[in-house]
């Protein structure tokens, strides 16, 4: 499919997201021929500046590391469709300047009325700029497939509890129709998390071994190294792991990894299934979430050799601060498929490695005919879904070690992005702009679908903010967490996957 013509309408223009995702996503996407020969992408900020002045703040992002003829040459021809629109988000007469603006883009950039709005700013922001756009008329009646186009992306975090959520979307469809909402979770415009879908539904050998009769647990591990950089203190410290990550990126995973096939790949089909996911999640009671959920922060350590501070001294984190920057749980969900099966979550910062994946624990044969060697891996059978920094999947499966004897040990069948397809795997934030230029919601969040997710988070979060609580652990930077997370593992005999 073509990608129609149009305005990339940039909120959060000059902020950290822009510099780092978005503007290389684009300026990717154009160089490859991916956008519409026909486009701008218009700056909206504070900044007393005019384009030229945006266009060269850009320039200096992209050509980090770019530097050369390749470079000058592409950006030469991108820089052109970049321009700037001076003004202050709560100001309704920036707004009207906006729509000028826009009007003058769709005859100089043949934009044809179409426009996407990227909110890359605060939460706090959401609400106001789309009413803001709403009445200065830059937001056209629903989505029908004809005419021009107005889209809405909504960065995370989407709310930052059940109530505040259901308020957000109630707030943004006062303007907008659920169609013209495209609320982002980047994790689902990462290939490997794609190929979740892909490697379940694509093959037939999977799926009949894909539940409780065959699969003995599941983990998900999501680990960063990264700490509070960037100045993210301040922001870290209100959100903690389980707003940031467990909330959204985890839930989605784990969504991808239970859910029943769709009936076709179309966005209701398959957000429909999702949610099913996420409503067969159980409700705790506050005694349950301190039984199957363990927070912990982390205090100085040293990684790869260097000292690093703890959580409660680095910038913007408040000295009595109780926010996590690890989560461990224990889910069960009540479905016929996975009845019984553990689900172990976990992730955090300055954990010693950055790795994302998702390890599915087959059952041991029913009785063991071979001698097992020492080496041999107790977990027979696992299927490892990488999902970064390596791309791939791999197989776990026992071998008979060569010689006379009777000895087993555990192998891998594994796949490489790098080595099985040519081509660079693309960042997340070009498909999912992409996605949103072509009107192809199924990578974003419907409306149910963040409120399903919350009504199991936020019990957790009242769980946590009782007086009786018992208060988050700690871990030193560059160990794999706390020891809680371990026993919390142990109670059904499973030891977290050594990364
Ligand atoms: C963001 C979180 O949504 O995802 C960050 O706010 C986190 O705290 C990041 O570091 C991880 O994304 P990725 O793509 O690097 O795994």
């Amino acid at each position: 499919t073509a990608v129609d013509p149009c305005a990339i309408v940039l909120f959060g223009s000059t902020g950290d997201l822009t510099h780092r995702k978005l503007a290389p996503a684009l300026f990717e996407l154009a160089g490859a021929g991916d956008l519409p020969s026909d486009f701008a992408v218009v700056g909206f900020g504070r900044r007393p500046w005019g384009d030229d002045q945006y266009r060269e703040s850009l320039r200096e992002t992209l050509a980090k590391g770019a530097e050369g003829p390749g470079f000058d040459e592409a950006w030469s021809r991108f820089a052109p469709h970049v321009v700037f629109v001076e003004g202050n988000l709560d100001d309704p007469a920036a707004y009207s300047r906006l729509k000028g603006r826009l009007e003058e883009v769709d005859r100089t950039h043949e934009t044809r009325g179409n426009r996407l709005f990227y909110l890359a700013v605060g939460p706090e922001f959401f609400a106001p700029i789309v009413a803001r756009l709403g009445e200065a008329g830059l937001i056209y009646p629903a989505d029908r497939g004809e005419g021009p186009w107005s889209r809405v992306v909504v960065e995370k975090p989407f709310g930052h509890d059940l109530e505040s959520a259901r308020r957000l979307n109630h707030e943004l469809k006062g303007v907008l129709d659920e169609g013209q909402i495209y609320r982002i979770d980047h994790y689902l415009g990462k290939e490997t998390v794609q190929n979740i879908l892909a490697l379940r539904f694509g093959n037939a050998i999977f799926e009949p071994i894909w539940n409780r009769r065959h699969v003995a647990s599941v983990q998900i591990t999501v680990a960063e190294r990264e700490g509070m950089a960037g100045g993210r203190g301040d922001f870290y410290d209100k959100a903690g792991a389980i707003r940031d990550m467990v909330q959204n990126h985890m839930m989605q995973l784990l969504c991808l990894v239970a859910m029943e096939p769709p009936v076709d790949l179309s966005a209701d089909a398959v957000r429909t299934e999702k949610v099913k996911v996420l409503q067969s999640l159980p409700r705790w009671s506050p005694g349950q979430v301190d039984a199957e959920v363990v927070r912990a922060r982390y205090v100085a350590g040293a990684l790869q050799g260097e000292d690093v501070p703890g959580f409660l001294r680095e910038k913007g984190v408040e000295a009595d601060s109780a926010t996590e920057t690890y989560v461990a749980l224990r889910v069960m969900l009540n479905t016929w498929r996975w009845a019984g099966v553990p689900f172990l979550l976990r992730t955090g910062k300055r954990l010693p490695k950055r790795a994302t994946e998702i390890a599915i624990q087959f059952r041991n044969p029913p009785t063991s005919l071979f001698e097992a060697d020492t080496e041999a891996s107790p977990d027979v059978n696992q299927l490892i879904l990488n999902i970064q920094p390596k791309e791939g999947s791999s197989l776990a499966f026992q071998a008979k070690v060569p010689g006379s004897r009777s000895r087993l040990r555990s192998v891998r069948m594994d796949f490489r992005y790098g080595t099985s397809f040519a081509r660079p795997v693309p960042e997340a934030y070009q498909r999912l702009l992409l996605d949103v230029m072509l009107g192809d919601p199924t990578l974003f969040t419907r409306t149910d679908e963040v409120e399903a997710a919350w009504k199991f988070i936020t019990p957790i979060l009242d769980a946590w903010a009782r007086p009786e609580a018992p208060p988050p652990g700690s871990y030193p930077a560059g160990s794999w967490g706390p020891e809680a997370a371990d026993a919390l593992a142990a109670r059904d005999g499973i030891r977290w996957r050594r990364l």
